[in-house]
């Protein structure tokens, strides 16, 4: 997959992307470019747009003005069904608050894709276990959210966002509402799982230890992805 300058295309692509809330402009023409396996950090102030951007790249919001590509198709010009489809298969997501299901087990909360994409009960509770186990969420299995840690949350959020192997994980500010200690076992355990596995991460973060995990950095301000830092 290489264009005619020879330089590989990138996995999912936003181009000029622009939207506004009502009358608040949150983006402004924003271009970013991810690679398959890359671990991308996206910082900047509060109200830069970050989150924005990753409902955009993740197909969660349709863009104002601009495309948003995905492994050579038109993500911003797909079907709402087959957009449901995809985000499903290709696409995992974290949030700062993991927003788990509070009724439901740690490992019931991390199967439910399974279920959803076809498994049977009784894999999806295997293979959710072995990825609890990958995230150091051992003995937890049968706990709800609310008798978690924030960090184990966050973990099993994780895990719940790459059972199904999906191509890129879109995380925003996933340690946020963590200490650093709980952090760092949130960021550790999601930069090796998704080097393990080759899969993509944009990663929202505003804190530098945070983006420190990541392969490259680019920086938001005021709806606009600033040009790369040129090395002195
Ligand atoms: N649902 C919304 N309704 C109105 N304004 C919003 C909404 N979401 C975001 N905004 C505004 O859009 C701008 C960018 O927000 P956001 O993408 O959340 O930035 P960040 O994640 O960097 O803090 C901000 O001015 C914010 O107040
Ligand atoms: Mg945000």
């Amino acid at each position: 997959m290489t264009d005619d300058g020879g330089s590989p295309a990138p996995l999912l692509a936003g181009r000029g992307l622009v939207k506004a809330h009502g009358r608040t402009p949150a983006l402004r023409g924003a271009s970013i470019a991810l690679g398959a396996g890359e671990i991308l950090a996206v910082t900047g102030p509060s109200g830069s747009g970050k989150s924005t951007l990753l409902h955009l790249l993740a197909g969660i919001v349709r863009p104002d003005e601009g495309s948003v590509t995905y492994a050579g198709q038109r993500l911003d010009r797909l079907p709402e069904q087959r957009l449901t489809e995809l985000r499903r298969t290709d696409f995992g997501v974290v949030f700062q608050f993991g927003q788990l299901i509070p009724e439901l087990t740690a490992v019931d909360n991390v199967g439910l894709p399974l279920l959803l994409a076809g498994a049977s009960r009784a894999e999806a509770r295997r293979r959710a276990g072995e990825w609890l186990e990958r995230f150091g969420v051992r003995g937890q299995e049968e706990l709800r959210p609310g008798e978690l840690s924030g960090g184990q949350a966050q973990r099993v959020a994780l895990a719940r966002a790459l059972v199904t192997g999906p191509e890129v994980v879109f995380a925003d500010e996933p340690t946020g509402a963590l200490d650093s200690l709980a952090g760092e076992q949130v960021m550790t355990a999601l930069a090796r799982t998704a080097r393990e596995a080759g899969t993509a991460v944009l990663l929202i973060t505003h804190d530098a230890q945070v983006a420190a995990y990541a392969d490259r950095e680019v920086r938001l301000s005021d709806g606009l992805v600033l040009p790369a830092e040129v090395a002195a």
